[in-house]
Formats: structure tokens, C-alpha cells, sequence
């Protein structure tokens, strides 16, 4: 069996990586549709031998497609996911517009990939923090059972998508000539800086990115009552979050045993030598499927916690490999079809 398969955002950062991960996947596809905003309809994008030609996104561009991964900001969504499942096609949307919603499961294939029977046409993919961070949390979880955890963010560019990277590459470029430097995408100059905002504010002081570590990790792990406080902060890195997490757990923990419980999930692999200056970095986690999880240590201000530093791809686990996960276990859930 093989599907046709549609990229909505496919001229974006995402959108870019889909096409890659879902043709190195060998993800069984029928067609590959590409479609983008009017601004794109025409422009063709090659890959080996292949050339597609991008289409403007219509509703009626779901009429012929089975799956329809989404990264093209909120707005298209919530305008065009309801649209593609009431025509047979399952959304996979990056957005947050459906994340939250109580008949929408919200999925990371490696911890509830079981939420999506029964769907009803749209799955959302997380948050890309909130997927990284997972990648520690949730073998830790299994293994202690998490109570609480504070979390600070380190934030590349790309979760800003394509234009965001190009601005920050041409402020470091600006800066190594001492030219002005340009902040059009981002409040501030992001070369060598950082600020800690990331999404809107809100009435409580968190900014939305960061309520959506808590709301997500509770919807995910199925742990309404799970506590979370989040700071995120945009720094200069291309395209890798990295996330400082103190968690605490319900039953007495163990560092030899966290690490276990991380090397046996699929999702991570522990990156762990300091005395080697061994951690896990951005430039070593990018393009790279498994989130790389270190300095794992007793955390000193919490009983039965862990401290630990999590990195993972933003534009892959955070947002367009996990899209393909969630794709790939729709197909081996025999669930392409909305319920
Ligand atoms: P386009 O290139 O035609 O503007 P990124 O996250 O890297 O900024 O990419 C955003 C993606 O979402 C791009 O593919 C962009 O297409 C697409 N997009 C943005 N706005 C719309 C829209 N209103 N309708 C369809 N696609 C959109």
C-alpha cells in the first residue's frame, strides 16, 4: 500500500526536511504534492532526479490526497486542516492551532502513538521544545514517575523558520564585517546575543511557547496533574534546541539507572563523558534522528530529582521528522483513514 502524500509549507524550513526525511524514510508514497502560499505557486524544487512543481494550497487540493503534513503557520491550518479531513485526508499539523484541542490527539510516536485511534482526521504534532525535552522526561518518567520539573530553553533560529536563519546568518555576517546588523523576524539583534522570548506574552508573564511545555508535556504523558515552569530563550545556534531541565520525580532516584532508562528509548541516546568535555551540542545533535541527553547528575535542590541537558533538532524530532513518525505509525496503526 502507498499514499499520496501532501507538504503544505513545503518551500519552508520544515517543509524543506519533510521532503528529504519522508524520500530517506522510504516512506511509501504514491505522489508527493507540494504545496505553498500564491507567492510559491510555479517554483520547482529538485531533489536527485526529481522536480516537482509547487501548487498554490486550495481546499480542494485535499480532494486527492491520503496524508497532508502541515507547516505553514497557524493560520493555514486552522483555515485548511478541518478542510483536508472532511475530504479524506489526515492532517498532520505542526501548528499549535489544534494541539490542545480534546479530540485531537497530540503525538510523539515513541510515547503515545496508541492516542491516534480512532482520530478524527488531524493529529497535531508538539511544540519543538516540548518534543525534545520529552525525549530525557518521558524514560525518566517510566522509570521515577515525574512530579514536577523546571526547564529553561536554548533556542535556535530555525524555530522561526527559514527567514529567521537567513537573518541571523547575515547578522553574523554583518557583525564579522562590523556592519550594521539587520532584526526584521526577531524583536532584537540575535548574533551574539539572546533574549528570553519566544512567542507572545501572555496575562501570567510566561510567554505562550513556554505554557506550552507544561500543557503539552500533561496532554502527551497523559499527566494532568503534572507541574512545569519554563523559561525560553532565543540564542544565536542555527538549528538545534537545547533544553536545561531539574525534574522531580515521585520514587527515590538513581544516575545509573536514569542513563539506563534513557539508552533503552528510542528517542534519545545519552551523550554523557564530562570528564572528556563530552555533552550534548547543537552542531553535533543537528540532522541527527536521536536527541542526545547528558549532563545527568542528582539534582541538589530537589529530592528524588535529576538534572539533565537535553539537544535535538528543532526542524526534525521538534518538528518534521517527528510529522513522519507520526505518518509512519499511522500506517502501521492501518489508521490513514479518519474513524
Ligand atoms: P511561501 O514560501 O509561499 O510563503 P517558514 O516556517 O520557513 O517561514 O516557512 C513557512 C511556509 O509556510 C512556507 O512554505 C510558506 O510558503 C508557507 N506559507 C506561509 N503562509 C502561507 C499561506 N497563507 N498559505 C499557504 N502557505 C503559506
Amino acid at each position: 500500500m502507498s499514499y499520496k502524500v501532501g507538504i503544505v509549507g513545503a518551500t519552508g524550513a520544515v517543509g524543506q526536511e519533510l521532503i528529504d526525511l519522508l524520500h530517506d524514510r522510504e516512506f511509501p508514497m504514491e505522489s508527493l504534492t507540494l504545496l505553498a502560499s500564491s507567492r510559491s505557486a510555479g517554483k520547482t524544487i529538485t531533489r536527485g532526479d526529481k522536480t516537482w512543481t509547487v501548487a498554490e494550497v486550495t481546499p480542494e487540493a485535499f480532494d486527492n490526497l491520503d496524508i497532508a503534513i502541515f507547516s505553514a503557520g497557524g493560520g493555514t491550518s486552522l483555515a485548511l486542516c478541518l478542510e483536508a479531513a472532511k475530504r479524506g485526508c489526515v492532517a498532520i499539523d505542526n501548528s499549535s492551532a489544534f494541539r490542545m484541542e480534546a479530540d485531537v490527539p497530540l503525538v510523539v510516536p515513541e510515547i503515545n502513538a496508541e492516542a491516534m485511534r480512532g482520530h478524527k482526521g488531524i493529529i497535531a504534532n508538539p511544540n519543538c521544545s516540548t518534543a525534545v525535552a520529552l525525549m530525557g522526561l518521558y524514560p525518566l518518567h517510566e522509570a521515577f514517575g515525574l512530579k514536577r520539573f523546571f526547564a529553561a530553553t536554548y533556542q535556535a533560529a530555525s524555530g522561526a523558520g527559514a527567514s529567521a536563519m537567513a537573518e541571523l546568518e547575515a547578522q553574523m555576517r554583518a557583525w564579522a564585517k562590523g556592519e550594521e546588523m539587520v532584526a526584521e523576524k526577531f524583536p532584537h539583534q540575535l548574533a551574539v546575543n539572546l533574549f528570553p522570548h519566544v512567542d507572545k506574552f501572555l496575562d501570567n508573564g510566561y510567554t505562550k511557547e513556554e505554557m506550552k511545555m507544561l500543557n503539552e508535556c500533561r496532554k502527551i504523558m497523559s499527566l494532568p496533574g503534572l507541574r512545569a515552569s519554563t523559561t525560553c530563550v532565543r540564542v544565536p545556534v542555527l538549528r538545534a534546541h537545547s533544553i536545561a531541565i531539574n525534574a522531580e520525580f515521585e520514587r527515590p532516584v538513581d544516575v545509573a539507572k536514569a542513563r539506563e532508562a534513557v539508552a533503552a528509548f528510542a528517542g534519545a541516546e545519552i551523550c554523557d563523558e564530562p570528564a572528556e568535555n563530552r555533552y550534548p551540542m547543537p552542531i553535533d545533535f543537528s540532522g541527527k534522528e536521536k536527541c542526545g541527553v547528558g549532563r545527568l547528575r542528582i539534582d541538589t535542590a530537589f529530592d528524588n530529582g535529576l538534572s539533565l541537558w537535553v539537544v535535538g533538532d528543532q526542524l526534525w524530532k521538534g518538528a518534521a521528522l517527528n510529522a513522519v513518525q507520526i505518518a509512519e505509525a499511522l500506517v502501521e496503526m492501518d489508521a490513514v483513514a479518519p474513524a
